[in-house]
């Protein structure tokens, strides 16, 4: 999102940049936060290079770095780093992935690559249909989970996000999209399983036909479970009982449950309704404005062809969209669970973790520019041996929104009917409307205004949490939070990462305690970044984190939305120690192509390979002028790669 080209922001996130952003309540804005406690501890002679004393006290963290000299490269290559040894490579805008020096990459799987064994489900640009694409892995490859079966053989999950019509239909119309092209697309979001196995020297292929490889799309049958399943606000026109969703949206990230399932996300749903300013009812109008819903059309225009995405027509339908989906992907013919208990907003990821006590702790951010944090914590305990165990779990429990204070502390405030003001008077009347209406619940109880919560991830090695503000280019502009000397990041274009610890290390805690670790931009440029302490001079340029990822030490992987816009070069994945000496040393390991973002990174669970999701490569450009044509030379096609380390080993040591 804010990207550079139009049709990043068109399809991608539709056109949030444009608008408004859609929280116009008067709650604090993170910065100002930030910026109190920078005062209030004198840091401002220091600027943001200061907030390294306003990270959380680790006594493992120490500050060596300034003892060296050079580039990350000839830091790495003399031999002062431990546990993450590889040669960082730098920014690149070339037409091609690039690795470290001593590791491979390869193209694992494409969009429209067939995942079963009928025939006629090949691929051929420019002649497909609907019933093809949903035999076939979808387009926008986003988040990926790896999940062992055995030695050598694995699944890899995969959302499918969304859809840029004019890289995938020659001679597209923004203005008149064919039905036929609008059942393609439905048909290409979604979600993939794809068995894979590894083969001694050539690394992993996936397996076509294998019994687990499965295609859930913009119209499978999914299922609501939790408070407003069966709610006046979910019941259409289609579905009066209200328990029945005709497919998931815009699932952009994720996460695997210790039981095995997948949470998948559905993020940007907004944009594929229309109509709002025609909404009969004028509470679901607002709380559809809340959202950012179109005012008028839509720009892909499916409501021209469904009537579910006419506000006008169907006001209930985007109350369906915009949940946490659970998918065992162990189970084929298993229904997608929308779980609304988790609340609705644009979840960027659902990362779950276990309490001291066993029960679920899911974390997932919203975002949006000024949108919040949050977290569920399950009424009851998980069973991780079990996963059918587990089928209710997580429709039961409380959800939270985090409160960020100005002395390094923070609240997780519950979001429960009947509790503060969270009542009939304000416009809920049950459980199931605060969950509806998660971000207006979140409002009212004063949550922090963030800058647009990306992936929150849990470090298995430290316990702490990790949470990616990817961006907000309108922090502190007119209107916005305040300009602040001791704060430079206005306009913050490059993104920061938050560390927080839970109070006495039980993510199911209510307080917590939390610190920058870093701010993210080009040193050598931008004022005011910080590298958790490390000498910034020495560290690997990087901006718009966005999905996070850890390693079996512990270490911090990174991958980035938005270099395109920001350095004018291709997005990446990084690699960061959050411990010990190295301690916020960011070194790139991968650059991915023009248009496209390196969308997600996941390792195998031996560490011994790193795949990266390329999402829509040459996007801002045209077919008949392509920025890239990747993979293949040809059309540009979404593409999952992996990296091994040649000659084998753990990937980056
Ligand atoms: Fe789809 Fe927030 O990235
Ligand atoms: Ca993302
Ligand atoms: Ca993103």
């Amino acid at each position: 999102m804010c990207r550079v080209h139009p049709e990043s922001c068109r399809w991608g996130c539709g056109n949030q940049c444009a608008h408004p952003a859609p929280n116009g309540t008067s709650n604090e804005y993170f910065e100002d936060i930030t910026s109190r406690m920078l005062s209030r501890r004198g840091l401002l002679r220091g600027g943001v290079a200061a907030a390294g004393l306003f990270v959380l006290s680790t006594s493992s963290v120490a500050r060596s770095a300034k003892a060296l000299s050079g580039t990350a490269t000839e830091a790495a290559t003399a031999g002062v780093t431990k546990g993450l040894t590889f040669s960082p490579i730098s920014l690149n805008g070339e037409d091609k992935v690039v690795a470290p020096a001593g590791y491979t990459s390869e193209i694992l799987i494409r969009w429209g690559d067939p995942l079963f064994l009928d025939p006629g489900t090949g691929f051929e640009f420019g002649a497909q249909s609907a019933a093809q694409q949903e035999r076939q892995f979808g387009y926008n490859n986003d988040w990926m989970g790896f999940i062992p079966l055995a030695e050598n053989r694995a699944l890899l999950c995969v959302n499918h996000e969304y859809t840029n019509p004019e890289l995938m239909f020659k001679g597209y119309s923004a203005d008149a999209p064919t039905r036929d092209q609008v059942d393609y697309e439905l048909a290409a979001h979604g979600f993939s399983v794809v068995h894979l196995e590894r083969h001694w020297k050539r690394g992993w292929r996936y397996t076509m036909g294998a019994w687990h490889n499965r295609r859930i799309t913009g119209t499978s049958t999914t299922r609501l479970t939790g408070p407003p399943a069966g709610h006046p606000l979910v019941k259409t026109s289609a579905d009066p009982d209200g328990f029945t969703v005709l497919g998931m949206l815009n699932n952009c990230s994720a996460g695997i449950t210790p039981w095995g399932t997948v949470l998948t996300c559905e993020e940007n749903f907004n944009q594929y309704f229309a109509n709002n300013d025609f909404n009969p009812d004028a509470k679901k109008k607002a709380a559809h404005s809340r959202y950012g819903l179109p005012a008028k059309a839509s720009e892909r225009k499916w409501e021209r062809f469904y009537s579910r995405f006419d506000l006008s027509q169907e006001p209930n339908e985007p109350f369906r969209f915009g949940w946490v989906v659970e998918v065992d992907p162990h189970d084929p013919g298993s229904l997608p669970r929308k779980r609304t208990a988790l609340g609705r907003f644009k979840h960027e990821a659902a990362t779950t973790v276990l309490a001291r006590d066993g029960r679920a702790v899911v974390y997932s951010g919203d975002d949006e520019r000024f949108d919040y944090m949050y977290k569920f914590v399950s009424a009851g305990k998980a069973n991780t041996e079990d996963r059918a165990a587990n089928i209710d779990l997580l429709d039961s429990g409380t959800l939270y929104v985090a409160k960020f204070s100005d002395n390094g502390t923070g609240t997780w405030i519950p979001l429960v009917w009947g509790q503060n003001g969270l009542t009939p008077g304000n416009g809920f009347n049950d459980q199931g409307e605060v969950c509806i209406k998660t971000r207006l619940a979140a409002d009212l109880v004063g949550a922090t205004k963030m800058d647009r919560p990306e992936d929150i991830q849990t470090n298995p090695v430290n316990g702490k949490v990790y949470a990616v503000m990817t961006n907000n280019t309108q922090r502190g502009t007119s209107g916005k939070a305040p300009v602040d000397a001791a704060n430079p990041r206005v306009e913050n274009r490059h993104g920061h990462i938050i560390e927080l610890a839970p109070t006495g290390g039980d993510h199911a805690s209510t307080t917590f305690e939390w610190g920058l670790f870093l701010v993210c931009g080009d040193p050598a440029v931008d004022k005011g970044t910080y590298f958790g302490g490390f000498d910034p001079a020495l560290v690997s340029p990087i901006s718009s984190p966005d999905n996070i990822a850890f390693d079996n030490a512990g270490n911090l992987w990174i991958s980035t939305d938005g270099q395109t816009n920001t350095f004018k070069r291709n997005d990446g994945v990084y690699a960061v120690p959050v411990e010990g000496p190295e301690r916020g040393f960011v070194r790139q390991f991968f650059s991915g192509v023009p248009g496209g973002e390196t969308a997600a990174l996941i390792l195998s669970d031996t560490n011994d390979t790193l795949f990266v999701s390329i999402q829509h490569p040459a996007e801002g450009s045209t077919l008949d002028k392509p920025s890239s044509t990747f993979p293949d030379g040809k059309e540009p096609r979404p593409s999952v790669v992996f990296v091994m380390k040649d000659g084998g080993g753990v990937i980056g040591s």
